[in-house]
């Protein structure tokens, strides 16, 4: 009685979290995918960087603790990945509620679902100092930057992989790389 009592509940508790505790094999997959954590980068805020962050911190995920309702990463240059730390996310949701995130010396931010909670359409505005990058479209419903901000930049598949978020173009003076990050802030870099 009690193994069944048990097994309905994660049953419930599987339908509670949509699909993805589920053991859903698609999204098995896409976890698969992302590989294994990066030597050297402990898990927590500064891991992952350019990765799709919500895949895993969402209700269901293999880090569920704290769902996040929206995250990325920001990167120096188009052809330099290498985090932004200061970088301000502004984001504005359809219910015009707006919230703002600073990025972290690897260029992650992420804004947890208890602290904003948005209503899809969102829009998104980046900037440090004077440099700003507004996305013209609106994220429909996808919470991690990196669904569509993914490298390499497709020409092909321009909707679907535009390369990853950056801030400055190449006649941009960028400020150096935080020398006090815990981590190598440059995506495949070692300390
Ligand atoms: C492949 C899955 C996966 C991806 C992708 C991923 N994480 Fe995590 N993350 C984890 C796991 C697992 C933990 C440890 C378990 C936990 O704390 O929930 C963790 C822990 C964390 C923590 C500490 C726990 C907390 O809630 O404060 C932060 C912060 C974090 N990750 C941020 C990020 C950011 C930002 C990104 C994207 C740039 C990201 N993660 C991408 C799996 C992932
Ligand atoms: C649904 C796919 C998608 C998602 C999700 C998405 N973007 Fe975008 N983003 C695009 C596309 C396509 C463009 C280029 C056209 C435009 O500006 O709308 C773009 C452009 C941008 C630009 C302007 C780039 C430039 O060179 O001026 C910035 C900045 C940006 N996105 C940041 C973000 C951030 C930060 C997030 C996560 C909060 C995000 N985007 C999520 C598809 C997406």
């Amino acid at each position: 009685m009690r193994r069944i009592t048990s097994g309905l509940l994660a049953l419930l508790a599987c339908i509670a979290a949509f699909s993805a505790a589920c053991g859903d094999p698609v999204y098995d997959g896409e976890i698969a995918a992302l590989g294994g954590e990066s030597d050297g980068v402990p898990v927590g805020e500064f891991h992952r960087a350019g990765q799709p962050c919500v895949m895993c911190h969402s209700a269901g995920g293999p880090a569920s603790g704290a769902a996040f309702s929206v995250a990325g990463s920001v990167f120096a240059r188009q052809d330099d990945v290498v985090g932004v730390e200061g970088a301000t996310v502004a984001m504005t949701d359809t219910a015009g509620s707006s919230y703002t995130a600073t990025t972290n010396c690897v260029g992650n931010f992420f804004v947890r679902r208890s602290d904003w909670d948005p209503s899809f359409p969102v829009l998104v505005r980046v900037w440090k100092g004077d440099k700003s990058r507004t996305m013209q479209g609106q994220v429909g419903r996808e919470r991690s930057c990196a669904n569509c901000h993914k490298d390499p930049y497709s020409a092909y598949e321009k909707l679907s992989s535009v390369g990853h978020v950056y801030l400055y173009s190449p006649d941009d003076a960028v400020p150096p790389a935080s020398g006090s990050c815990a981590v190598n802030p440059r995506v495949g870099g070692t300390k």
